[in-house]
């Protein structure tokens, strides 16, 4: 599919869901569609890339794999009604400015990440009782990032930002070699005229019991919350194998 088919099939499919979610809505406080999620998404970003996607209100990205979220992959917005509360956080507030910071919106109120995260996907996470606050929800993401240690892994597989390319299955195959499980790997499309995709996003899965999986297990079939969640990033898609990939270490390398 071209870039462009995906992005109008992703929107259909989006639009689909919110019609089945409208009439289903006064399920959703009694908890039926909280539960029906069987596993976790861990995404980090690579502050660079996302920087290229919208540079406005972007400067000096950090030089390491952030956050972007902990997300549930068949529900959200769970609960309306259960507000974020900075306050709530503060202990980790430190830890969430480095390894969770907003990217995008470096100045403006940071606090405004957290609250789409948790609102969006935490409300639906919190079904687990590991995740079932919000001090619970961003403690164990930041204790995840620690144990899943990305930039560790791809400093210790020699692939580093670099104005050279990789090949897309070689840091598949370093990643799934470290880690024993597959993650999902989401990069920019080439632009116009260029040949290489640029890497922007790796999403490790994890099961209910917080264990890592493979991204490829279980998937299949067509799943409208995941296609939403790629709306949410519209630039990035799933990256394609034979495409030189770039991983850049600064925002306008290639301009
Ligand atoms: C939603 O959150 C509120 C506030 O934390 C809580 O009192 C309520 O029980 C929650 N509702 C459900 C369905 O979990
Ligand atoms: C936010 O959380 C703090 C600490 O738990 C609590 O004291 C405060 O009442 C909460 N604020 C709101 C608006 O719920
Ligand atoms: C940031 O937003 C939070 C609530 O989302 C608010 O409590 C805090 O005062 C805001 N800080 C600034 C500097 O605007
Ligand atoms: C994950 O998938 C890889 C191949 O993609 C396979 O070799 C491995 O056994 C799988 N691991 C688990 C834990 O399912
Ligand atoms: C990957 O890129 C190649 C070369 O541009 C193209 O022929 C192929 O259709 C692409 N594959 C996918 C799955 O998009």
């Amino acid at each position: 599919m071209k870039p462009a088919e995906q992005y109008y099939w992703i929107l259909g499919c989006f639009c689909m869901a919110l019609c089945c979610w409208s009439t289903s809505d006064t399920f959703t406080q009694s908890g039926i569609h909280p539960h029906t999620w069987k596993k976790l998404y861990f995404a980090h970003h690579w502050p660079v890339t996302v920087c290229k996607m919208d540079a406005n209100d972007c400067h000096d990205p950090p030089k390491y794999w952030t956050i972007h979220g902990l997300w549930p992959d068949r529900a959200e917005d769970c609960n309306r009604t259960w507000h974020f509360n900075v306050t709530e956080i503060k202990d980790l507030m430190s830890d969430m400015r480095h390894y969770w910071p907003d990217v995008l919106h470096s100045s403006l109120n940071r606090t405004q990440f957290w609250k789409h995260e948790w609102e969006k996907h935490g409300t639906c996470a919190a079904t687990l009782e590991a995740l079932n606050s919000q001090k619970k929800y961003f403690g164990k993401a930041i204790e995840l990032y620690r144990h899943v240690d990305l930039n560790g892994c791809l400093l210790k597989a020699g692939i580093k930002p670099s104005s050279s390319y990789y090949k897309m299955t070689a840091i598949k195959e370093a990643l799934t070699r470290f880690y024993g499980v597959t993650p999902k790997i989401q990069c920019l499309p080439p632009e116009e005229g260029e040949k290489a995709q640029t890497i922007g996003q790796i999403e490790f899965c994890f099961t209910k019991e917080l264990q890592l999986v493979n991204c490829t297990a279980l998937e299949g079939g067509s799943n409208p919350v995941q296609a939403h969640l790629k709306l949410g990033t519209s630039e990035l898609s799933v990256c394609n194998d034979t495409l030189p990939t770039y991983y850049p270490s600064e925002v306008q390398d290639r301009k």
